[in-house]
């Protein structure tokens, strides 16, 4: 018999190739392509399979409830026994400290799990519990890396009910010549760990560390083998972070949880606006506040924008937290709808607190940022903005109006400039609607200040 031949797998994008080549085909990375034996083929004839109608009874999935609401809500109410979880996101963002006070929750709660770090020992971890006021869980502990010992330690039928690989990088399982952390070694002990998972009715939270260009190592494989993925997310210098569901098997996905970290470990954050809220009041130029809404909560964030006259021939543009092409778009929109030339200016946009939006509904608050800086006034005062800004500088009509009125009337604003046609009729707050870019400005009572008489004979008749 032939032996089967052995496969070039690329380590970055997964792409795989009849021979060795220096370049990825598939992605362009070099050096990724890696030598993968296969693997030895087993049975060659098929069972038939029973299949069954759609009718019938289901089972509510059984769910472990942490007692962290942020983090159990993005579960969707708890985590499903019997599935897997990747928790994935930048090294020293803070996912052990997340997983390991889950766990220690848990164990308190009576769920016997375990906690297997392949990146700390034993007693990093027990400082780590200390530091996060968490001693007394009966949670276990292990540092190991060998997938074998792992699955043969917790094959029992009441060892565990949730179990923490951290990290999922770290693992490898004997028998595979490729090195740890490679697509080979992260597929194959994820596909052990979680077919022991589903046998045993474990919880299984792997986590995975993100490259430099977002993509989980071991290209993304995982995210396809798991029933839900979590991204923990923050930025550095901040100490707030984010729980984002992007799949979500058995809960909603876009759901978030909010956390800031400190000297003890991460403390929820139940309200969230408060954390992102501008600290003055109102009298600060280039500043507007947004109502937006992250997963599916409403959240007020402040915007602040910078245009200050530029010396360089292309002016810079630098944005953090947004997207910067919106920016470019919205910046070309004010210029050819609304006669604002910022050519000549740098453009600064930054969303305070390091959040990242990427609701198109945040362009109504960015413009209100822009035209308060290069106007050298704040906005009205107790003012929120959204809404999202067309090519032909319409403002059109974002989702969820109703819960952002809400929360901004929750939180003391008396005023909301929003898209013309949304639901205003029983918003709790002043509205003042907007159906064009200069609308807006008028609104803000920037109209006739800013725009150049060759712009306004422009803008006439564009309703
Ligand atoms: P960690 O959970 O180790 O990150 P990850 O597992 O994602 O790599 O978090 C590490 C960072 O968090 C580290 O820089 C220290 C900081 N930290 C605190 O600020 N407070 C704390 O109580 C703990 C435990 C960590
Ligand atoms: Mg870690």
């Amino acid at each position: 018999m032939v032996a089967p031949a052995s496969r070039f797998v690329c380590q970055q994008c997964g792409a795989s190739h009849a021979k060795w080549a220096g370049r990825c085909e598939g992605c362009g990375g070099w050096n990724t392509v890696v030598e993968e034996s296969p693997r030895p083929t087993g049975r060659t004839v098929g069972r038939r399979i029973a299949f069954e109608p759609l009718a019938g009874d289901h089972v509510e999935p059984e769910r472990l409830a942490t007692g962290i609401s942020e983090l159990d809500r993005v579960f969707g109410g708890g985590m499903v026994r019997g599935t897997a979880v990747l928790v994935s996101g930048d090294p020293g963002i803070g996912k052990s400290t997340l997983l390991l006070q889950a766990m220690t929750a848990l164990g308190e709660l009576g769920v016997p799990n375990v906690y297997v770090s392949g990146e700390e020992s034993v007693s990093q971890l027990r400082l780590r519990a200390k530091r996060v006021g968490q001693t007394q869980s009966p949670l276990l502990l292990a540092a190991e890396t060998n997938v074998r010992d792992i699955l043969a330690s917790l094959d029992a039928p009441t060892q565990a009910a949730a179990v923490v690989i951290d990290s999922i990088q770290t693992m490898y399982l004997d028998g595979l010549d490729s090195a740890p952390g490679s697509v080979a070694q992260v597929r194959a002990c994820a596909q052990e760990l979680i077919r022991l998972a589903k046998r045993r009715g474990i919880t299984l939270i792997l986590v995975g560390h993100v490259t430099k260009d977002g993509q989980i190592a071991g290209p993304r494989v995982l995210e396809h083998m798991v029933d839900a993925v979590l991204h923990f997310e923050g930025e550095r210098g901040h100490n707030f972070r984010i729980l984002r569901a992007y799949k979500n098997r058995f809960g909603a996905t876009d759901e978030i949880g909010v956390f800031e970290m400190g000297d003890r470990g991460l403390r929820e954050v139940a309200n969230p606006s408060a954390l992102f809220l501008p600290e003055h009041d109102g009298d600060v130029t280039g500043s507007a506040v947004f109502a937006g809404i992250e997963g599916n909560r409403p959240i007020l964030m402040e915007i602040q924008a910078l245009a200050a006259p530029s010396p360089l021939a292309t002016p810079r543009r630098s944005v953090v937290g947004w997207d910067g092409n919106r920016l470019a778009m919205l910046l070309a929109v004010l210029d050819t709808r609304c006669g604002l030339a910022l050519s000549g200016y740098d453009v600064y946009l930054n969303v305070v607190g390091g959040l990242k939006v990427s609701e198109p509904a945040a362009d109504l608050a960015v413009v209100a940022a822009l035209v308060s800086s290069l106007a050298s006034r704040p906005m009205p005062a107790k003012t929120v903005a959204f809404g999202e800004v067309g090519l032909s500088g319409e403002v059109r009509p974002v989702g969820r109006a109703d819960a952002r009125f809400k929360e901004a009337a929750k939180l003391g604003f008396g005023t909301a400039i929003c898209p013309r046609g949304g639901e205003t009729g029983a918003a709790p707050l002043k509205t003042l609607e907007t159906a064009t870019l200069t609308d807006m400005l008028a609104a803000i009572g920037e109209g006739e200040a800013l725009v150049s008489p060759r712009a306004r004979s422009k803008t006439v008749g564009h309703r």
